[in-house]
């Protein structure tokens, strides 16, 4: 199998975990307890040794395939959804190699339980937030992005009078939408988020 076909399949495998993810942080706009609740219930799914396994090899192939891909491609001239294909791929891949060694140095190195807090505690804390805030920002709208410059290359067909053009700004608009959206959820400046003390190893307060 070449490297595209490989970064398309465990493209694929990824964007289930991604959504249901993403879908759990949007969540947490009704509260750091139901966020944990609904967490609590997706773990026993991707938690699963089986399932865990399935998910960081994709990951890992995800970056790796990627990354060919990005040195074959930007050495040809692209249009303005291929800066963005090429540019948001690029930093999910640093991104996933940060983020996912973050949540296993959390589990297995400081004995966190890597939840809601785990992600609110670096975005409520200056100066650390300068640097979380683009860091899940642009990971967030990167997901979306690269998934809308996909659509629009492969969709060939308007809906309801939609160029794939169009359709792929709209993933783009809902990708900002929900990055506004989680990021409500997460900070104590709007949702009045309290960090338990056990997460002071991670800010140094
Ligand atoms: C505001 C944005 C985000 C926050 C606050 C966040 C936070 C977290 C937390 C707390 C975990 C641990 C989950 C658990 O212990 O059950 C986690 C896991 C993970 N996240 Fe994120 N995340 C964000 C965005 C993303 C994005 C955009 C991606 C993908 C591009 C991603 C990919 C992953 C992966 C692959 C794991 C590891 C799952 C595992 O094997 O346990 N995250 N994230």
């Amino acid at each position: 199998m070449d490297s595209k076909k490989v970064h398309q399949l465990s493209g694929i495998v990824l964007s289930g975990f991604i959504g249901i993810h993403l879908a759990n942080h949007v969540y947490g706009l009704f509260g750091a307890d139901k966020h944990i609740e609904l967490m609590n219930m997706l773990r026993l799914f991707y938690r699963n040794r089986f399932i865990e396994t399935v998910l960081l090899l994709a990951v890992f192939s995800q970056i790796i395939t990627g990354l060919t891909l990005f040195s074959k491609k930007r050495k040809v001239p692209l249009s303005g959804f291929g800066k963005i294909q090429l540019g948001s791929g690029l930093y999910l891949a640093i991104f996933l190699v940060v983020h996912v060694s973050a949540v296993f140095a959390g589990r297995l190195v400081l004995h966190l339980d890597t939840n809601f807090y785990f992600g609110a505690a670096g975005l409520n804390t200056f100066p650390l937030n300068l640097f979380f805030v683009p860091y899940y920002a642009l990971a967030i709208l990167s997901v979306f992005g690269h998934v809308a410059t996909v659509h629009a290359q492969k969709m060939t067909r308007s809906i309801g009078g939609i160029s794939p053009r169009n359709q792929a700004k709209w993933i783009l608009t809902v990708g900002l939408i929900l990055t506004m959206v989680i990021f409500y959820g997460l900070t104590n400046e709007f949702a009045g988020v309290e960090i338990p003390k056990e997460y002071d190893v991670m800010t140094g307060k």
